[in-house]
């Protein structure tokens, strides 16, 4: 059995932290987001990996390499443009050939993992095999309908009047079938083929369909809210340990991390929290659900609920919450004379200012 790791696409719900870098390798709890997707699958007993790069193609490459940290062979699948997910298992054909294959969305994360589930796809073997999860708001997914049997009767993308509340999850398991499947459906109104409608042509056909449901935590980390939430749930589990410097002056509370090479000086840490290596934080408070990357300076500020990624600055700034910080970005306080906000954005940046 393979893997094929999703991580092209455009990001756009993520910018302008995506103008610069990968969604996928975006930090969660201080570790890229496609990092866990990774370990997940050698945790699941494959080990030939095939990641479909888009654009981005180059940094992903960096930070995986040939996949052996990881204990993977990992390939590289290069799509000319994000034309959907059922193009990705299209140009991934060769590569996969006769296997059957995990699916897996790189920004995806799924707490509990996936062996349970891939032990039972090989032991049933149906032809293919989803994942779906209850929702509040089934609009922004693929949504299935079940029937008075249990089994799925048909997929919709993104329905405005959804006939159910089961959203498909980012991981989805397929024999060799599935590649006729792609082959058959063409492009929805967005453009894109549609892995939903490849899979509403495999239960037309009629072939057998399973799902099981996932009750635990799942999260697409496409918007940075999801994103922030991912990394809290994160953090609920992370093994404290201190291997940074901290001062008399500073208290530590909670679940910390803090890795060696990082300062700790005058301050308060509320966990859970993570301060990456060489992070200096002075006189400042960094409350629960923060992850604070490597090389970052906090002075005189408060933070809380927030990821920061490296080499970023804040100082003199009181109370940021529920943030996404980019690298080596400065945030400071304006001069009194002339006093105003003073922004510097990149393109898509959004900011609320307290009135
Ligand atoms: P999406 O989040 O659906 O798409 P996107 O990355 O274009 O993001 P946005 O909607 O914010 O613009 O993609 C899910 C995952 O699959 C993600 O890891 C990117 C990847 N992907 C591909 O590799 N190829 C594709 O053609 C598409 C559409 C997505």
């Amino acid at each position: 059995m393979k893997a094929l790791v999703l991580s092209g696409g455009s990001g756009t719900r993520l910018r302008p932290i995506t103008h610069t870098s990968p969604k996928q390798l975006v930090p969660v709890a201080n570790k890229p987001v496609l990092y866990y997707v990774l370990e997940d699958i050698a945790r699941a007993g494959i080990t030939d990996v095939g990641i479909v790069v888009g654009e981005t193609a180059y940094e992903i490459q960096q930070a995986v390499g040939d996949g052996g940290k990881f204990g993977l062979d990992v390939t590289y699948l290069p799509q000319e443009a994000p034309l959907g997910l059922a193009h990705a298992v299209l140009i991934a054909r060769d590569y996969l050939g006769d296997d059957d294959f995990v699916m897996y969305l790189g920004d995806n994360f799924v707490l509990g993992g996936i062996s349970g589930l891939v032990e039972e796809f090989r032991a049933r073997r149906p032809d293919a095999h989803l994942l779906l999860t209850r929702v509040a708001d089934p609009r922004g997914f693929g949504v299935a309908e079940i029937g008075p049997d249990g089994r799925i009767t048909g997929l919709e993308e993104k329905p405005q009047q959804p006939r159910s509340d089961m959203a498909l999850v980012g991981i989805y398991l397929f024999t060799p079938v599935v590649h006729e499947a792609v082959r058959a459906v063409t492009p929805s109104w967005r453009g894109e083929l549609e892995i939903t409608h490849a899979i509403q042509w495999l239960i037309d056909h009629p072939y057998d369909v399973r799902f099981s449901t996932i009750s635990g935590y799942w999260k697409d980390t496409g918007n940075p809210q999801d994103m922030l939430e991912v990394n809290r749930s994160v953090l609920e589990g992370l093994e404290p340990r201190v291997e940074g410097e901290v001062d008399d002056a500073s208290e530590i509370v909670g679940r910390v991390r803090i890795d060696a090479g990082a300062r700790v000086r005058g301050s308060r840490i509320v966990g859970p929290a993570v301060i990456g290596s060489g992070t200096v934080i002075t006189g400042s408070y960094v409350g629960p659900y923060t992850s604070i990357a490597e090389n970052c300076r906090i002075e005189a500020s408060e933070i809380e609920f927030s990821i920061v990624l490296r080499d970023s600055r804040l100082s003199w700034i009181r109370r940021v919450q529920r943030s996404l910080i980019g690298r080596n970005v400065r945030v400071t306080p304006a001069p009194r004379v002339p006093a105003g906000t003073c922004l510097i954005l990149g393109d898509d940046s959004k900011v609320e200012i307290p009135l």
